[in-house]
């Protein structure tokens, strides 16, 4: 019998729910299908902050997700969109994207874009603003800088809390007291203080191939070094990872030389209010942030 060599098969339908209701490995099972670092432990996590859809097709299998992070009443970050690469540029991307719009409401919507994903959110309205640098790679011993003048370090603790996230709301823009709960549980953090107030920070927590770095917030690139400086020390010849919108200058040299580089580039795009379009120091905003929590929570 001659079988034919080539066939057609219709397109499958899917339905869009509720990601909670989705089996964690099958939505670990798409992030390996496109190469994305994380493990089952992240996307707990991200389950247990955010809120999300998923599509599965008739037989449940899971071939597109994305959530969202409301971080206050008016704003939230998107992030874990994916599709399956069988389905890629036949639409899906724009359907999920559209069912996320019409599920967070009036909230100004923050991003970081792959460039897979550049314009798919151009065509969405999203307004591109400020590249993010993925620093990564096996941690080498970073030359020791010098402990900023009238600076101590300590490790931090969870009554610290409070102090930290309003450093970070400084930073940020807007209040994160959730989820810098939630990442204190799971980090080991460093801060730099001066007459016994912390000033910096830096944050650091297994993620993916290792551990992410982040969020860093200081007011100067010379603190930021010092409160990341311990944990590239702790980390030396193990993968570490960095996310940071700092172009040039002291901090992502430190970044570089402490065997991160450049791995790749997102994005930050907004829709609604601005958001990430100028440096903190352009707009003489202090502290600034030197590394982001994760490109899912900017
Ligand atoms: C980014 C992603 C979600 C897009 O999903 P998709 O199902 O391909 O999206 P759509 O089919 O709806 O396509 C949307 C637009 O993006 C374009 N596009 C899709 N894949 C693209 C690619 N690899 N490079 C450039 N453009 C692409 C499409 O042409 C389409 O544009 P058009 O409508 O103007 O023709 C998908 O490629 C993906 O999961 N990539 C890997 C993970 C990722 O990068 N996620 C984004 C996180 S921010």
């Amino acid at each position: 019998m001659k079988a034919a060599e080539s066939i057609r098969l219709s397109s499958f339908e899917l339905k869009v729910g509720d990601i909670a209701n989705v089996e964690l490995e099958k939505l670990h099972g798409l992030s390996i299908s496109v190469g994305w670092p994380h493990r089952a432990e992240d996307w707990q996590m991200l389950l247990e902050i955010g809120e999300g859809i998923a599509a599965q097709d008739e037989i449940g299998r899971v071939v597109a997700t994305a959530m969202w992070f409301p971080l206050g009443a008016n704003f939230a970050t998107v992030g874990m969109v994916i599709t399956s690469p069988r389905l890629q540029a036949h639409g899906a991307g724009r359907w999920i994207m559209n069912n996320v719009l019409a599920r967070v409401g009036s909230r100004s919507l923050g991003l970081n874009a792959t460039r897979a994903a550049r314009r798919l959110y151009l065509s969405l309205g999203f307004a591109p603003a400020r590249l993010v640098y993925q620093c990564q790679g096996d941690a080498v011993m970073p030359a020791s800088a010098l402990l900023p003048a009238g600076a101590t370090l300590r490790n931090i603790e969870h009554s610290d809390l409070a102090r930290l996230v309003a450093l970070d709301r400084s930073a940020y823009g807007t209040d994160r007291s959730a989820l810098m709960a939630r990442l204190l549980d799971v980090s080991k953090g460093v801060a730099l203080l001066r007459e016994g107030r912390i000033q910096a920070f830096a944050l650091c927590r297994p993620f993916g191939r290792g551990h992410v770095v982040g969020p860093v917030v200081a007011a100067t690139d010379d603190d930021a070094i010092a409160v990341t400086g311990p944990h590239v020390a702790e980390h030396v010849g193990q993968f570490l990872r960095l996310d940071t919108r700092q172009e040039t200058g002291p901090f992502p040299e430190f970044v570089a030389r402490s065997g991160l580089p450049v791995y790749d580039t997102v994005t930050s795009m907004w829709l609604g209010r601005p958001w990430a379009v100028a440096s903190e120091q352009d707009t003489g905003m202090l502290p600034v942030t030197y590394a982001l929590a994760s490109q899912a929570f900017g």
